[in-house]
């Protein structure tokens, strides 16, 4: 079975998918089983992807990465970041030319988890 959350990824188109609801693990694009794609937490590349999560009075500030902000070039750049409560999903949709960051209207308490997905680097969360 599929969770609710996973996100699936197809090798040869680029297709990335989250699951909303439990169903048969059969999920099939460009003719082939999609991946399950696995969040990394530790970073060992040059640039920081794991995501750094602030409070912000009643808000939340997630940045890629704590020290050195990521890149987000035409090439190489964070397409989102998601934070997850116990029962609600954020997710800010982020472009090349856009600071490697992200405000949540919630308070950082309620945040079980951060992620943020590199176009090269793949998923990592904190
Ligand atoms: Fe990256």
């Amino acid at each position: 079975m599929t969770k609710v959350r996973e996100i699936y990824y197809c090798s040869i188109c680029g297709n990335l998918i989250e699951i909303l609801s439990e169903g048969a693990p059969a999920l099939v694009c460009c003719d082939q089983p999609m991946e399950l794609v696995e969040a990394k937490t530790e970073d060992a590349t040059t640039e920081k992807h794991v995501p750094y999560v602030q409070a912000i009075g009643n808000d939340t500030k997630v940045t890629i990465g704590e020290n050195a902000a990521h890149p987000m070039t035409d090439e190489h750049f964070i397409k989102f970041i998601e934070i997850r409560t116990a029962d609600k999903v954020g997710r800010a949709e982020l472009k090349p030319g856009d600071d490697p960051e992200a405000i949540f209207h919630i308070k950082k308490d309620e945040i079980i988890e951060a992620y943020e997905y590199c176009n090269v680097h793949g998923l990592w969360k904190d």
